[in-house]
């Protein structure tokens, strides 16, 4: 926001880093801090975290508060202080703990959402340096990692928390906890990291808050300020009265408070505000008064303000008092992040009236009060009256501001509570969430006033009034409860949504969560008269308790270097990432951080909003109008290439006549700034023709015959004469969803043109720097070598910044050679999910014949895949889809068939395991179908059908099972798996509406590129003359530590510290051809190509060294360059000899396999579909490692996503092809509240592989399958479920197995109510 000089404009103070910055002197531009990451704009990941620090001078107290910077007016900050990363420490100074720790603990891969993290962390510290576990999970509960896992972030964590609960090992080798914890005291640890290394937490060497804004809050006198945008007008009165003046002449203005909700409105959906009233400096909204019968709180007072003095309140206040409390609180532990809690306001979330609002409904159903003024008058009023007319906006009128809300004291006989079911435990908006009260006449069950709110259903907060007012005097029992549900259902009308989706669970969910408050009310009625009120059944009991977000125990073993390992080599040690440090300082640069250059533009892409269409026209007439547009690009001023054919049809750069998907690059607008870019962009008008057909689904492709070619088809055995002699054939199909990679930085481009001989510098966050140098040089029409691809590193990839960041890449390269200016592009978090698409949804179809001893003889299996609009790698993926289906098991008779739908959604592409996660997961769930018909448990299939000696794959390539078998094992005995299942039993018998679940499930995972030169690869090491390594190669650093690693191989080869040896970047310029980073496979190739260098320099070094063997690194370097010996080297691998005859169905198309064994335990809510993560327990086959703290980190990783897969992540689309979820608010990605409760990750030791460098095996992917145990543990829970309630036995779960599809498979009272309605 630009801030211009005007008429009463106050100078717009405050501090960043204990450095003034006042706007008017435009020194904000200066400020250039490129620490804080921006992950999506709207509040839902973190990576944008900042501590603003503001003092109150009544109280004299400074309070520190995380925010999200992308949310927060500028104009907000006046008068506050605020710390970004770099203000915290850097490399220059001093590194804070914080940012040591979380380093030095793994807590980094990528790094792009670190500095968020370190801010989150630190601002919990400055408010409470030794924090509990409690508060420290809630601190993180806003800020999304997609790399790590969280694990080893809570570790660091950990190690500043009061109370114990690490697993870190102490000096004697055992884990802190072992004396109680029967769980890991049989292992022989290893810690990750050393704790005696860390430097103590000192409060007093923080930054202070600055004495001129101390000095300006106290002597300044209160006015209101104005200050002038562009656009815009901030007006910030002090008074009510001149609050009301300015709401009586400008009702159309927004109060703003905390901007959470005006905020994403103004971002997202082009809501316009040219005056907005920020009314936060009024003490009458600020209130807080403790009366006789309740609690005023003022309308500004933010939700975490809120919570606080509710707890307080609390444990001040008899219990009796306090129920609207406690329920109201239930509901603001959850809400939101604590970021958005620190900022949001009770007043704003109240008068947004979302149907969203936790709030409202229990403050509705509390009979809490709204205290109302306007120039006309004050007023109280019912807060449930806003909610009267069913859509919430009448009431209230525009000149009305909400001062405060009073919130009531419960009385006697009084109960209220809260609920609330969302795609994610916390930090998601909810699905259904409700607010109960009800008041008994004294002593009795009899109703003397009942209210039921529900939120989430339709447009607003609505109230079960009906049904309230004919359950008065009515007894609190079973026969209330069942009419009750009846009246329910008919009152609280659901509108269906055009795909049908959520409104029987919205249904389900709204009687289900009156049951739990008829159970909460019976049990409380217990305690008045346990004679006459029973109580409910003690197996009905663990209901009541909500699950709970704990700071997880974790293990990880792996097996320690050899004592005769000189100290110096670092193979094999859990090194910290190399960007580690750089990471939470902020310090890490990624394309956005880049500086900018002269006369650079931004450019933001326009998109179609058709699925299939002709172009008629674009206008670009208003667009090119807008302020500061430069140009706007189509597909006519590509030079050369705008299709590229790398297989059965083009990728597009921009769409030329005709659209595809929704979301295809139409055109692109270059401007001076970002935002005029964006403004313009949504100026283009783009006329359509709709062609025909439009399809979406898999279904709909494979209806019109409409399919990537080449189809791809296995087979072995004889299927058809097996399935005659079966004892039994099962036949069945599973459904998997797409996914979104997530990666925090989202894709980013920078093109520089050289202004010579057509040379450009390209600066990608890419898995593949030659293909862009490929791309951007055939769409501009010059060679590749006048074009030079940088990457320093990528915020996160997973496969999703290949083909597509080579597009993204030509158009800005195109608009950088028309314009001959830098053009810089950095897509928004709703954009790049829009457009780039993800892992491809599978539907696999499968015939199964066995025999009654479990033993599989045949299979016969279709996949289906949906590429989208164009091929990219969507046949490649079916093909692996086929070549990985067999998972662990050896099957005789194997038919196996894979297409890959051509439809009109965005194209596909790859994604971390590359159909593996959908295929095995297709197979384990004909596994269990065979367990459920042959009554043996899964667990006994999995073992009976498991390979078990030198065998061949239904490809015939041999492999030794032996690792498989010990994996297994080791899983079985280090989970205590029968033990463990008895326990869970015994849970499942003595609880009705929870139950436990749990499954172990194997993985072979084949590694290998299909084909020898793909895994080709190169390396390049200069020496200089003062003994420093540049050492650089054709890997990219993602997050998996590649150059951490390479560096460690590179140490070992020249034996000399990882301290003398530097990565610079990856680039074209110096490793020409480099195969992309997938695949697992960067390190096994370029480690390969280092060594290779490192040797050459060494041979070459060798007669020095041997004619002065005492010498040091420094005196060879020095004698080498004397004697002109060259010390540069290249090295290079050939790749591994991989091959596939898809004519004959028979190949080597991998080079060696990788095995694990993952068991999960899991506990689910019936009555809302809710589960929680107890127990995971992972032993990974991954060869020697190079570094377990990477490569431990990329298992668990990797795993996390893969729950993210499996069981909540779910992409939607408009029937037109609309992708609905475009941001982290309406995709759920796992966040803390995620992960395991108890979580090790255990290497087998003892492993070999001959065929990658020091005998390690590539693990990027591999672990992402195992995720699927904690579909399969849900599964196991609702079996039990289904069993106990004499339910079909047989029953289809489709992933991911979100709490709808849960709470729909647990059958029972209230989803048949749903269902006969
Ligand atoms: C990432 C994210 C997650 C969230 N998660 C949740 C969640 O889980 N549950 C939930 O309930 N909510 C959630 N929210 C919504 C959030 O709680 C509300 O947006 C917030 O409480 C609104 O307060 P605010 O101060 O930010 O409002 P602002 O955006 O500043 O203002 C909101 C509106 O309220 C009006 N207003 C504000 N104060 C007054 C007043 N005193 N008198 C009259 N009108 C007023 C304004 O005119 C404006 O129209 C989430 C929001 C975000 C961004
Ligand atoms: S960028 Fe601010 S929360 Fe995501
Ligand atoms: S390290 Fe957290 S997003 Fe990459």
């Amino acid at each position: 926001m630009s801030l211009q000089g005007a008429a009463g404009t106050e100078e717009l103070i405050f501090y960043v880093n204990g450095r003034k910055v006042s706007v008017a002197r435009e020194e904000l531009f200066s400020v250039r801090l490129t620490g804080t990451k921006y992950g999506c704009g709207g509040g839902g990941c973190g990576a944008c975290t900042v501590m603003i620090s503001t003092y109150e001078p009544a109280s004299k107290k400074i309070r520190h508060y995380s925010a999200n910077a992308c949310l927060l007016p500028i104009c907000s900050l006046y008068g506050a202080a605020v710390t970004t990363v770099e203000g915290v420490g850097s490399t220059k100074t001093r590194v804070h703990p914080v940012q040591e720790r979380l380093a030095k603990c793994h807590g980094s891969q990528c790094g792009f959402c670190t500095p968020g993290m370190v801010m989150s962390i630190y601002t919990l510290l400055r408010n409470h340096p030794e924090p509990t576990s409690e508060q420290m999970i809630a601190a993180l509960a806003g800020n999304l990692c997609r790399c790590t896992g969280y694990r080893p972030i809570l570790d660091a964590c950990k190690t500043f928390c009061k109370e114990s609960v690490c697993c870190q090992r102490k000096a004697n080798g055992k884990c802190c906890l072992d004396q109680e914890d029967d769980l890991f005291d049989k292992e022989e640890k290893v810690g990750l990291f050393s704790t005696d290394e860390f430097q103590p937490l000192d409060p007093t060497q923080e930054l202070i808050f600055p004495p001129e804004l101390m000095r300006m809050s106290e002597n300044q006198p209160k006015r209101t300020l104005f200050f002038h945008g562009e656009r815009m007008t901030w007006i910030s009165p002090v008074s009510l009265d001149e609050l009301l003046d300015l709401k009586a002449a400008h009702p159309k203005a927004p109060l703003v408070v905390g901007n959470t909700s005006v905020g994403p409105e103004m971002k997202f959906r082009g809501v316009f505000h040219p005056i907005v009233i920020a009314p936060a400096r009024i003490p009458d909204l600020n209130v807080v008064k403790r009366m006789d019968d309740g609690l005023t709180l003022g309308a500004a007072c933010s939700l975490s303000l809120v919570k606080d003095i509710l707890t307080n309140a609390i444990s001040e206040y008899p219990e009796e008092k306090t129920k609207v409390f406690c329920a109201v609180l239930q509901q603001l532990r959850t809400l939101g992040g604590e970021q958005i809690r620190n900022v949001a306001s009770l007043g704003g979330n109240i008068i947004s009236r979302k149907s969203t609002s936790d709030l409202n409904p229990v403050l509705a159903a509390s009979n809490c009060m709204l205290n109302l003024a306007s120039r006309g008058g004050k007023r109280q009023i019912p807060l449930s009256d806003i909610f009267a007319d069913g859509v919430g906006n009448n009431t209230i009128t525009p000149e009305e501001i909400l001062v405060s809300v009073y919130i009531p004291h419960s009385r006697k006989g009084e109960y209220v509570s809260a609920f609330r079911q969302a795609p994610r435990r916390e930090n998601a908006l909810p699905i259904t969430n409700a607010g109960m009260r009800v008041l008994f006449e004294e002593g009795t069950d009899l109703i003397k006033d009942l209210s039921i709110f529900y939120g989430g259903a339709v447009s607003t907060t609505v109230c079960a009034k009906q049904t309230c007012r004919t359950l008065i005097g009515r007894h609190w029992n079973e026969q209330m409860l069942d009419e009750a549900c009846r009246l329910i259902l008919k009152e609280i009308a659901l509108p269906g949504s055009p795909s049908g989706e959520k409104v029987d669970y919205k249904k389900t969910l709204v009687v289900s969560f009156f049951y739990r408050f008829f159970l909460e009310v019976l049990q409380s009625l217990r305690t008045m008269d346990p004679c006459r009120y029973p109580g409910i059944p003690m197996e009905y009991r663990s209901v009541l308790q909500d699950f709970k977000t704990k700071i997880p125990q974790s293990i990880q073993i792996y097996q320690d270097i050899e004592p005769s390992q000189s100290p110096q080599d670092p193979v094999g040690r859990p090194i910290m990432h190399q960007s580690g440090i750089k990471h939470a300082t902020g310090e890490a640069v990624y394309i956005d951080d880049l500086p900018s250059v002269d006369g650079e533009l931004f450019l933001a892409v326009v998109t179609s909003s058709r699925a299939h269409a002709k172009i008629v026209s674009i206008d670009t007439s208003e667009a090119l109008k807008g302020p500061g547009v430069f140009d706007i690009i189509t597909a006519h001023d590509v030079p050369a290439t705008n299709e590229f054919y790398y297989s059965d049809g083009p990728e597009i750069i921009f769409a030329r006549n005709k659209v595809i998907c929704v979301g295809q690059i139409v055109c692109a607008v270059v401007a001076d700034s970002d935002i005029h870019a964006k403004e313009a962009a949504a100026k283009v008008k783009i006329e359509y023709e709709v062609l025909e057909p439009v399809i979406l689904t898999i279904e709909e492709a494979i209806k019109h015959n409409s399919f990537f070619e080449p189809k791809r088809k296995l087979e072995h055995g004889n299927v058809d004469q097996a399935f005659e002699t079966v004892d039994n054939i099962i036949e069945g199909e599973i459904r998997i969803g797409g996914q979104e990679h997530f990666y925090m930085e989202t894709q980013s481009v920078l093109a520089v043109p050289i202004g010579e001989d057509k040379e450009m510098d390209v600066y990608v966050s890419t898995q593949h720097p030659a293909i862009i140098q490929e791309m951007v040089a055939a769409s501009l029409g010059v060679p590749a070598n006048r074009i030079m691809c940088h990457v320093k590193r990528v915020g996160g990839a997973f496969g999703g910044k290949l083909l597509k960041a080579g597009l993204l890449a030509s158009v800005a390269a195109v608009a950088a050679n028309k314009t001959s200016r830098a053009v810089r592009l950095i897509l928004s978090r709703g954009d790049d999910m829009l457009i780039t698409g993800g892992r491809h949804p599978f539907i696999g179809k499968y015939k199964v014949g066995f025999m009654n001893d479990g033993r599989i003889r045949a299979v016969d299996a279709k996949y289906y895949i949906n590429g989208g609009c164009t091929p990219d790698d969507s046949v490649l993926v079916a093909e692996v889809s086929l070549l990985k289906m067999d998972n662990a098991y050896k099957i005789p008779n194997l038919r196996c068939w894979a297409y890959a739908c051509k439809t009109n959604l965005p194209s596909n592409t790859a994604f971390r395991g590359f159909g593996f996660p959908q295929s095995a997961l297709v197979t384990e769930t004909w596994i269990t179908g065979v367990a459920d018909k042959t009554g043996l448990s899964p667990e006994k299939i999995r073992e009976i059908n498991m390979y078990k000696e030198n065998e061949q794959t239904h490809f015939k390539q041999k492999l030794d099972p032996q690792n498989l078998i010990r994996c297994w094992n080791e899983c079985m005995e280090k989970s205590a798996y029968y033990s463990r299942k008895t326990a869970v039993n015994e849970f499942n018998k003595q609880n009705y509406w929870k139950k436990k679940g749990i499954a172990i499930v194997p993985m072979k995972f084949p590694f290998g590129l299909g084909t020898r030169y793909l895994s080709q690869a190169a390396a390049l090491v200069h020496i200089y003359t003062d003994g420093s390594v540049l050492l650089t190669h054709g890997g990219i650093e993602m997050g998996q530590g590649i150059h951490t690693k390479m560096i460690q191989v590179a140490s070992r080869e020249l034996n000399i510290p990882m301290s003398c040896i530097h990565f610079c970047e990856t680039s074209t310029t110096t490793v020409p051809n480099a195969c992309a980073s997938v695949g697992s496979a960067g390190t096994d190739v370029n480690g390969m190509a280092v060594k290779d260098a490192c040797q050459t320099l060494l041979k070459r070094l060798q007669p020095i060294i041997n004619k002065n063997p005492k010498g040091t690194w420094n005196d060879w370097i020095k004698e080498a360059f004397e004697q002109s010996v060259s010390l540069s080297a290249t090295g290079y691998f050939r790749g591994y000899n991989e091959n596939m005859d898809w004519e004959k169905g028979e190949g080597q198309p991998f080079t060696y396999f990788l095995y694990g064994a993952a068991c999960s335990e899991v506990e689910i809510n019936c009555l809302t579909g809710d589960h929680k993560n107890l127990r995971t327990d992972i032993v990974m086959d991954i060869g020697y490692s190079i570094n377990p703290a990477v490569d431990i980190g990329q298992i668990e990783g990797a795993f996390v996503q893969g729950i993210g897969l499996y069981t909540m992540e779910e992409l939607k689309y408009s029937p037109e092809g609309v992708l609905y979820t475009r941001g982290p608010d309406q995709y759920k990605i796992p966040a803390v509240c995620d992960i395991p409760e108890q979580f090790s990750v255990s290497l087998l030791s003892s492993s070999q592989n001959p065929y990658a460098i020091y005998s390690s095996k590539g693990i990027g992917e591999a672990g992402l399958f195992l995720g699927s145990s904690v579909f399969f543990a849900l599964r196991d829970a609702v079996t039990s479920v289904r069993n106990e309630r004499g339910l079909k036995k047989t029953f289809a779960l489709n992933s991911p197995l979100t709490a709808e599809q849960i709470r729909a498979s647990c059958a029972d009272d209230f989803t048949e109510m749903v269902i006969r309605r």
